[in-house]
């Protein structure tokens, strides 16, 4: 069965529904790792309550990035991990580790990729007054937010909606994507052809 490393920095939601979905079936993939930025992450609370082997990195080892970045390589092989999911990581990954695990590090991105990359997707989509938003997956790459797209789900912004109920709207439909990517990934049916992603 497919293993993943999930890295996380804050609440775990995300990481919540890829445990949700593999528990019940819908995912045919198992979190064997939860890496988080932050020791005070909420979500390494859901990763214990599942039982997850869990790592949590200090800001101190980021001094160095590539040696947080070493240690995450480290600890996802020694948990024998298949694919890296990103999961509201909010450190940037170096280069190493992406070119250490080709097309097998992801990330959940809640905006549609190529606009509004970064932290503050959501928001900065909304204050630009876009009628249309949504939800991307893709491959992470040397640079930020630019990687293979493998999926993307957008959603209509309707007129007099308040940020508060776009970001949850979003959420929602990152909780139903990120799952079923990971399963695409974990049936082997991705395929990556320069920047064009295959599902077959
Ligand atoms: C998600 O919106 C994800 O797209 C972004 O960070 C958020 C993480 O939320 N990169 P959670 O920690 O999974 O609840």
């Amino acid at each position: 069965m497919t293993r993943l490393a999930v890295l996380i920095s804050g609440t775990g939601t995300n990481l919540q529904a890829i445990i949700d979905a593999s528990a019940s079936g819908q995912l045919d993939a198992e979190v064997a790792l939860v890496i988080s930025s932050r020791p005070d992450a909420a979500g390494l609370q859901r990763a214990a309550a599942a039982g997850i082997q869990t790592v949590s990195l200090s800001r101190a080892v980021y001094i160095e990035p590539w040696a947080a970045d070493q240690l995450i390589a480290e600890q996802v092989s020694a948990a024998g991990c298949d694919y890296i999911a990103l999961a509201g990581y909010m450190r940037k990954i170096g280069p190493e580790l992406v070119e250490a695990f080709p097309q097998r590090v992801i990330n959940l991105h809640p905006a549609l990729l190529p606009a509004f990359k970064g932290a503050q997707a959501i928001a900065e989509a909304y204050a630009y007054g876009v009628k249309v938003t949504g939800v991307t997956v893709h491959f992470v790459d040397a640079q930020y937010d630019t990687g293979p797209i493998i999926a993307q789900r957008a959603i209509a912004v309707p007129e007099g909606q308040g940020l508060e109920q776009l970001t949850e709207r979003i959420h929602a439909v990152e909780h139903q994507l990120y799952p079923e990517v990971l399963q695409l990934l974990s049936q082997g049916r991705v395929e990556v052809i320069g920047k064009n992603v295959h599902i077959h």
